[in-house]
C-alpha cells in the first residue's frame, strides 16, 4: 500500500492547558483505538502565550485520567501562522479563539477552520472555559469533547476514506 499523507488536526483554545489538550488526548486515543494513528495526526495549541511550555492544568489532567486519558506528555504552545500550512483541520474551542484564528489565517487557506463543536450534536457552540470556574467545568469539557470527537472521527474517515 502506498502511504498517503496524514490528515493533520489542530485543536485550539486560549491557554492550551485545559480544553484543547483535553481534545487532543481524547481524540488521539480514539484515533489510536481505530488503528488510524499513522493516518491522522493530532496537535493542540493556544491563541495566548501565557502558558507556553507548561503541562496541562492539573484539574484537566486529573479529570481526563479518571476517564482513561493520559495528558501528561503534552506541553502548551502558541498557534503559529505556519500551522495553516500543515493542518487541514483547525478547530477552535470557542468563538473568541475562532475570531483570533480567522485573523491569523491566510486568505487562501483551503482547510477546515471552524468550531470543534460543529462536529458534535449538542446545541452548544462553545466548549466553556473551565479555568476560572468552580465545580464540574472539567467534566463538562470532557463530555462535550468526547461526543464531538466521535463525530469528528467519523467525518474524517468518511471524507478521507480511512
Ligand atoms: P484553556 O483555559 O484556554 O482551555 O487552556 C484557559 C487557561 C488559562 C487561561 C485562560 C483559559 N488564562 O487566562 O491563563
Amino acid at each position: 500500500m502506498i502511504a498517503s499523507k496524514p490528515v493533520n488536526v489542530l485543536f485550539v483554545c486560549l491557554g492550551n492547558i485545559c480544553r484543547s489538550p483535553t481534545a487532543q488526548g481524547v481524540f488521539e486515543q480514539m484515533v489510536s483505538t481505530a488503528g488510524l494513528s499513522a493516518a491522522i495526526k493530532v496537535e493542540s495549541c493556544g491563541t495566548g502565550s501565557w502558558h507556553v511550555g507548561a503541562p496541562p492544568d492539573s484539574r484537566s489532567a486529573r479529570a481526563a485520567l479518571k476517564r482513561g486519558y493520559d495528558l501528561s506528555y503534552l506541553r502548551a504552545r502558541q498557534v503559529l501562522a505556519e500551522d495553516f500550512e500543515v493542518f487541514q483541520y483547525v478547530l477552535a474551542m470557542d468563538q473568541l479563539n475562532l475570531a483570533e484564528l480567522e485573523a491569523l489565517s491566510p486568505a487562501d487557506y483551503s482547510g477546515q477552520l471552524g468550531l470543534f463543536l460543529e462536529y458534535g450534536s449538542s446545541e452548544v457552540e462553545d466548549v466553556p472555559d473551565p479555568y476560572y470556574g468552580e465545580g464540574d467545568g472539567f467534566e463538562r469539557v470532557l463530555d462535550l469533547v468526547e461526543e464531538a470527537s466521535e463525530q469528528l472521527l467519523k467525518t474524517i474517515q468518511r471524507v478521507h476514506q480511512l
